[in-house]
């Protein structure tokens, strides 16, 4: 892909995945429009983008179908959306019967729901022009899952099946998808990790990598033209057991589970 000529949409993109995501494309010379709830004057999207004419900021809550709505009118009349990443994303995390319902919502409003409308909204420009990417960041939660995990696991597992049932829908049109089954990586979301989840649950598991590393990675599947962004090491070992030796998967995450919350 010749960045230069590129029109990227980047949801989340205010931190974390998604600002290291925006720093290669903007290196590229594509045009960034990211999308988050607010952009803070003293960030980095904030201050690069007042003498960058080629880094749009519009701040959107996804969560909200009105907002939602609005954003995907102003990108079909002022730009011409090349890229999507579907990247804005909640942790949920918690044994169900102690998750706020509202918190519920938010989780699927965000990263699976937001993610189908703005898809929708923009592929028929895409099929249009012949041309278009779709990346959509789920996470290796899509395939893994543990205790505690269960809305936020739903809301990943969701947008992975999304990504695939699009991908053969659209074979043979010149518009394609990327699904991320990104790994741990070391951001505001990883953090909240264990406030989380370490009530109930031993995390000697986790582990991170960089966002700009993980960037990289997708960058290679991009220019690869591949279908799925795999993490390396011991997350894609993790996702190879799961996948043919369920069994064994459980019985590793059990021995993680600490019970009952305290
Ligand atoms: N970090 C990990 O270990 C990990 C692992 C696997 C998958 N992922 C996925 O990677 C993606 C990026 O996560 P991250 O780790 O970079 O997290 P992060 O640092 O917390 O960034 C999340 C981004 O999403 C935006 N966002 C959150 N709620 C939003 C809303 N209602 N409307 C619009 N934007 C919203 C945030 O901006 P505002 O808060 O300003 O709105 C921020 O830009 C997520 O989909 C996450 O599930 C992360």
């Amino acid at each position: 892909v010749k960045l230069s000529t590129q029109t990227v949409l980047i949801t989340g993109g205010s931190r974390g995945i998604g600002w290291a995501l925006a720093e290669r494309f903007l290196k590229g010379g594509a045009k960034t429009l990211l999308v988050a709830r607010s952009f803070p004057e003293d960030e980095a999207p904030a201050k690069a983008a007042k003498d960058n004419p080629d880094l749009v900021l519009l701040p959107c809550d996804l969560s909200k179908p009105v907002e939602r709505k609005a954003l995907c009118a102003k990108l079909l009349n002022d730009f011409d959306v090349d890229i999507l990443v579907n990247n804005a994303g909640v942790l949920s995390g918690g044994l169900l019967q102690t998750l706020d319902p509202d918190g519920i919502e938010t989780c699927i409003q965000v990263n699976l729901l937001a993610s189908i409308q703005l898809s929708r909204a923009l592929l028929p420009k895409m099929l249009e022009k012949k041309s278009g990417v779709i990346i959509n960041n789920a996470s290796v939660s899509a395939e893994f899952y543990f205790p505690g995990a269960q809305v936020y696991a739903a809301s990943k597992a969701g947008l992975s099946l999304f990504t695939k049932s699009l991908a053969m829908e659209l074979e043979g049109t010149g518009v394609r998808t990327l699904l991320l089954l990104t790994p741990g990586v070391k951001t505001k979301m990883y953090d909240d990790i264990q406030n989380r989840y370490g009530s109930f649950m031993k995390l000697d598991f986790l582990a991170a990598v960089t966002p700009e590393a993980w960037a990289d990675r997708v960058f290679d599947s991009l220019e690869k033209e591949e279908k799925i962004c795999y993490p390396s090491g011991k997350d894609r070992m993790g996702l190879f057991i799961n996948r043919h030796f369920p069994s064994l998967y459980e019985k590793g995450m059990r021995s993680y589970f600490k019970g009952e919350e305290v």
